[in-house]
């Protein structure tokens, strides 16, 4: 992200935004959540569901947000209210920008401690714990990392610092420049384990589940999954692309920015799960185990493939890199917000909001060990956390964010901004009036009832 420093910054090449989108969008949600999602959702049926969503929900959404921002040029706070007040509406559209707030605030707390279990898992793999291992093996030293709140603690305040102190002192830009490199390795490691899969059994078993539609198991509860996890996975309904968008230029095309952010989002999930599904069918795990998905799938792999305690290491320091990228969007804004709202420095905002989302997550660790019977609503407090942000929030303030640009604001600067011919502008405002906002109020209603 090379900003260019007069005025409000702005990027300097839509390349540049490109990267921090994918560097925002791309994290534990493709390789950890989805994988794990899918086998819960039991296959195809939530990769369909999600497949959908993406397309006509999340990609709508992701336009509306960058729109937005880019109009309002401000923190996601200021900018619904002053483009609401622009377009002669409410203030109260701020609300919108304040709840994406929070959610990126309670995300990082959970999201903080897998970016700790990867982190662990990166020394484990690099001294060799798993070489010749079988499946219980690996099981059993995941779930002793899970008994253990020290281990968690240790490793959700390294992940948690490194993020804080990125933010702190404003480096992100080099972060997301040293992406341009990681990611595409990131992606590379994915097909070398998919390919290491396609010669050890399992895969067509792996595509069969992934991708034979199957109805019967199309359930409100997956879909509601599947909604949630497009937000989830695309950085939506959260205010951070609307963050985004306000440093964005007047010569960026937002349809096909937002095309290649989420093509490129989606092809890593998918190729996540021919990265992890083949394993888990060939050694007979379960693939609706949960979160310890890819921590008891993936080091079978890499203790038996040649070269697997490199490949393995990478693999996971990869994982963390793009886990870092994602959560400094998410603690960013909580810190600007501060820092605009407040007489706090930069330095104190980081410090403020960092521990406190740094103690929350220590209450989520401890649902997998010393307080795994504490519950809200039946979830313990890590699930809770998960399903509060994924399920309700994200796509709550998403809906807000659409049905604002496509009923509130004015219709013929939105075609003119999008460069889109009548008929053409026609089938988007179908989608952002009808069918985005619909699908999300229908999944809703039907799960509340
Ligand atoms: N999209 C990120 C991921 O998939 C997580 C995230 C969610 C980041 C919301 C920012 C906002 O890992």
């Amino acid at each position: 992200m090379a900003i260019n420093k007069q005025e409000h910054a702005q990027w300097s090449s839509s390349f540049g935004f490109v990267l921090a989108a994918v560097g925002s969008a791309v994290g534990l949600g493709n390789i950890w959540k989805f994988p794990y999602m899918v086998g819960e959702s039991g296959g195809s049926a939530f990769v369909i569901a999600y497949l959908f969503c993406i397309a006509l929900v999340g990609f709508p959404i992701l336009v509306a947000e960058w729109l937005i921002g880019r109009r309002g040029q401000k923190n996601p706070v200021n900018t619904f209210v002053d483009v609401a007040t622009s377009e002669g509406k409410s203030r109260s559209w701020g609300i919108i920008g304040a709840s994406g707030i929070l959610g990126g605030f309670l995300i990082l707390s959970f999201y903080s401690v897998i970016g700790g279990w990867a982190l662990n898992y990166v020394t484990k793999i690099a001294t060799g714990q798993f070489v010749g291992q079988d499946s219980d093996a690996v099981g059993a030293t995941f779930d002793a990392m899970l008994a253990s709140a020290g281990t968690l603690t240790i490793w959700h305040t390294v992940f948690m610092f490194f993020t804080a102190v990125i933010v702190g002192i404003g480096v992100t830009s080099g972060i997301e420049r040293t992406a341009k490199i990681l990611m595409p390795l990131l992606g590379l490691i994915l097909f070398v384990i998919v390919g290491y899969n396609v010669m050890n059994g399992g895969f067509g078993e792996a595509v069969a589940y992934l991708f034979t539609p199957d109805l019967s198991k199309l359930t409100e509860d997956v879909m509601i999954a599947a909604l949630g996890h497009a937000f989830f996975t695309l950085s939506i309904g959260m205010g951070i692309m609307v963050a985004y968008g306000s440093y964005l230029g007047r010569e960026v095309n937002l349809l096909k920015t937002a095309r290649t952010v989420v093509i490129l989002d989606t092809v890593i999930a998918l190729a996540a799960g021919l990265a992890i599904f083949p394993i888990i069918f060939s050694n007979g795990l379960d693939p609706a185990s949960g979160p310890g998905l890819i921590f008891v799938s993936l080091p079978i792999a890499f203790g038996s493939m040649g070269a697997g305690t490199i490949i393995g290491t990478l693999f996971f320091l990869l994982i963390t890199f793009a886990a870092v990228t994602s959560a400094i969007s998410l603690l960013e804004p909580t810190v600007e917000f501060l820092e605009e709202r407040t007489s706090m420095s930069r330095t104190v905002a980081t410090i403020v909001s960092s521990t406190i989302i740094w103690l929350l997550g220590i209450a989520a660790l401890l649902s997998f060990n010393l307080w795994s019977d504490v519950t809200i609503l039946d979830n313990n407090i890590f699930d809770a956390l998960d399903k509060l942000t994924s399920k309700f929030i994200l796509p709550l303030t998403g809906l807000a964010a659409i049905i604002f640009l496509a009923w509130r604001m004015d219709q013929r600067s939105i075609q003119q901004e999008l460069g889109l011919s009548n008929g053409a502008f026609q089938i988007w405002q179908i989608v952002a009036k009808f069918v985005a906002p619909i699908a999300v109020v229908v999944v809703f209603v039907n799960a509340l009832i």
